[in-house]
């Protein structure tokens, strides 16, 4: 069984369901609000339990509802809290979410995910050099995402980065992790003048495209191979990024090849795009076991 520890960001996701956008300076009536457990760090956390790995969560939440919230969401979900700190006089993490015309905007107030410190994740470096695999975002503070690619560097354990949301990250980082997988537009902003070919060609089976229903790109040493994503009727896809980075984790570290692992990946979030909040559709292992299934027999 694959042992996953995730350090990033949980927070909760303020959800407003509109028809439009509103301009600046306009004041339009939404369709409906909801707020619902978030945060590129739990989402990634919950995904991969619920792919069936032994998750640890690093993190922190502020001493508010939302806190203990987020953290009994993580329990239900079997990730392991021993190591998301409460904050007093903090404020939880929130995202503030914009569901409209069949795309989100999000604003993330990081609160107390700004407190996911160096030292912080030092007191879960035991958890750490057990893990079979290391996942990280970018919602955190940059020096931690540093420190935790040193560490894994050191301790020889595999290291995957999400740089996301967009923001640059220093070399070392891109050097000292073992996968990486921005978008187009953080791949653009991560290797600025490169052109996203040459960064493929220079980063084989280590640079991951993800391309959303266009599929992932990556370089396999020999050429640029795509592996096309799952076609479905996308109501909310919020949380579809956190669920392949999860499942691609997941199926990695449990021995997948590369090309299966990110097969595997986009079917689970494919799955997990048709239902409503981040984690709202993510997956068990057996829902993404059985589609898999039922597509090869299609197609056999
Ligand atoms: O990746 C999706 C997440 O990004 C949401 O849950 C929201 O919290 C934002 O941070
Ligand atoms: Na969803």
């Amino acid at each position: 069984m694959a042992t996953i520890t995730v350090i990033g960001s949980s927070s909760m996701d303020l959800v407003v369901t509109a028809a439009k956008r509103p301009e600046a300076g306009e004041t339009i009536l939404g369709e409906d609000f909801k707020s619902v457990p978030g945060g590129k760090g739990a989402n990634q956390a919950v995904a991969a339990a619920r792919l069936g790995a032994d998750v640890y969560m690093v993190g922190c939440v502020g001493d508010d509802p939302y806190g203990e919230a987020i953290v009994s969401n993580l329990h239900k979900n079997g990730v392991r809290t021993d190591y998301v700190k409460s904050v007093s006089d903090t404020s939880s993490g929130t995202a503030h979410i914009i569901l409209a015309e069949g795309d989100n905007s999000i604003i993330v107030v990081q609160g107390a995910n700004k407190l996911v410190t160096p030292a912080l994740v030092d007191d879960a470096l035991p958890v750490i050099r057990e893990s079979s695999m290391v996942l990280i975002q970018q919602e955190i503070p940059e020096d931690t995402v540093e420190h935790v690619s040193e560490l894994c560097r050191q301790y020889r354990i595999p290291l995957l980065l999400n740089p996301a949301p967009a923001r640059n990250a220093a070399e070392s980082i891109l050097a000292n992790a073992s996968y990486l997988t921005p978008n187009e537009t953080e791949a653009r902003l991560i290797f600025g003048e490169t052109s996203i070919k040459q960064a493929l060609e220079d980063n084989p089976n280590k640079l991951l495209v993800t391309e959303g229903k266009n599929g992932v790109r990556y370089h396999d040493g020999k050429k640029e191979t795509v592996i096309p994503s799952f076609k479905v009727e996308a109501l909310d896809t919020t949380g579809a990024g956190d669920t392949f980075n999860a499942a691609f984790a997941v199926a990695l570290s449990e021995g997948k090849s590369l090309p299966e692992s990110i097969r595997f990946a986009n079917k689970a979030a494919s799955i997990s795009v048709t239902k409503f909040g981040a984690q709202g559709g993510m997956p068990s292992r057996d829902e993404v076991e059985r589609e898999l299934l039922d597509e090869e027999t299609r197609n056999s």
